[in-house]
């Protein structure tokens, strides 16, 4: 036993001087679970009281190192992975430095569930880099009480500090979001194909959603100003906290579940020549996740631009179905706006009350160049 015991306390030090040394792979942050043991000297029961006291971060403000199963008054707190998660009280904020590429686009991918607010809210920077971005933790779309949400910068040196932060000031210093399993992922930009002038149309380049994971990975609103960690997309949400899920659909690929209905669109701007003849070819569908069509009402689906929009129906019965859709339009402008929105609001058929939605999927635009009769009209 002694000697399996040191062996294994052998490996887990070659484990960690490896990573420690690589640079930003695409997977969970060293110790980015939490699940390393913290310096005793620097702790006071579960409180942090020193900056080194969890392997690989520096933390600052009232942060706890969480056990599954603690208690908070009459609330047990649940980790979703391994047996511990950190709670970020009142103005916390937890680092790690990481090394990258510079000018290359990386998301960030962590799970998060409030404990006392209804409402509490996240927020991520990287040194040197921008201003912070929030991203507001609310538990509507797990029934476990945690979700995963994402969140990208670009690189602009080869050695940056990740910053994730607690902007609420916590009239309860110890109330504060918990936050577990921090991934990272490289993207690489999915450029234009030869003939679909959408980037990233099959969504298969977005943020990390770990092995096993069913419900995806929340994607908050980005519109152009911000750097999006699903390639080529924004997500614009009225109010500015709804969200889109990017899901790994039963088939293996990627796609995304439009579960917020009309208060968050994905939504792609492309250069088009006007007059042309264009058709936006995809896919409506479920992601498998017994997101059902419920009382004969159908999922619905609308697909605009400037110039044309239809709306799809689609009868789920939950099990990963999909029918294929297309819209044909003449561009009026040189820029036009691509915009997915469901306008129904659904719920898993398991009585979680988890929001769920249709998947929208392979999405190519391809446009004809005009006649030169039609070019003469438009002129
Ligand atoms: C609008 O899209 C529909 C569906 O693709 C198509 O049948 C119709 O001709 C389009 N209308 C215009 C004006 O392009």
């Amino acid at each position: 036993m002694v000697i399996k015991g040191a062996r294994r306390v052998a490996l887990f030090l070659v484990v960690c001087a490896a990573t420690r040394a690589a640079s930003a792979g695409d997977g969970p942050l060293p110790n980015g679970n939490f699940e390393d043991s913290p310096d005793r000297s620097q702790m006071d029961g579960s409180t942090v009281t020193g900056p080194d006291a969890i392997p690989q971060w520096k933390t600052y403000g009232h942060v706890e190192h969480i056990a599954s199963g603690q208690k908070q008054g009459d609330m047990i707190l649940t980790v979703p992975e391994g047996s511990y998660a950190l709670r970020l009280g009142d103005d916390a904020s937890i680092q790690q430095q990481l090394s990258v590429t510079p000018g290359t686009i990386y998301s960030v991918t962590f799970r998060s569930a409030r404990t006392c607010a209804q409402n509490e809210k996240l927020s991520a920077w990287v040194v040197p880099g921008g201003a912070p971005d929030e991203v507001h933790v609310q538990t509507l779309y797990t029934s476990i009480g945690w979700d995963s949400y994402c969140w990208a910068f670009q690189a602009q040196a080869s050695s940056v500090t990740l910053v994730i932060h607690n902007p609420f000031h916590e009239d309860d210093k110890s109330c504060g979001p918990m936050i577990d399993s921090v991934a990272i992922k490289t993207l690489y930009g999915a450029p234009q194909g030869n003939n679909n002038l959408l980037r990233n149309g099959d969504f298969e380049e977005g943020p990390y959603i770990a092995p096993g994971s069913q419900y995806g990975v929340l994607v908050p609103h980005r519109d152009e100003r911000d750097i999006s960690p699903l390639s080529g997309w924004m997500v614009l949400s009225y109010p500015n906290s709804k969200v889109v899920r990017y899901v790994r659909t039963p088939q293996g690929s990627y796609a995304v579940e439009l579960v917020a209905g009309g208060e968050a669109a994905l939504v792609q701007e492309v250069d088009t020549v006007p007059g042309s003849s264009c058709r936006l070819d995809f896919t409506v569908g479920d992601a498998g996740d017994n997101c059902v069509a419920k009382d004969q009402q159908p999922m619905r689906v609308q697909a605009s631009t400037a110039d044309n929009s239809t709306t799809v129906e689609y009868s789920s019965e939950g099990s990963g179905g999909s029918v294929r859709a297309s819209l044909e339009f003449k561009p009026s402008q040189s820029r036009t706006r691509v915009v997915f929105c469901s306008t129904g609001y659904h719920s898993k058929s398991d009585s979680s009350g988890t929001r769920c939605g249709p998947i929208i999927d392979d999405a190519s635009l391809v446009c004809a160049s005009p006649t030169p009769a039609a070019r003469r009209l438009l002129r």
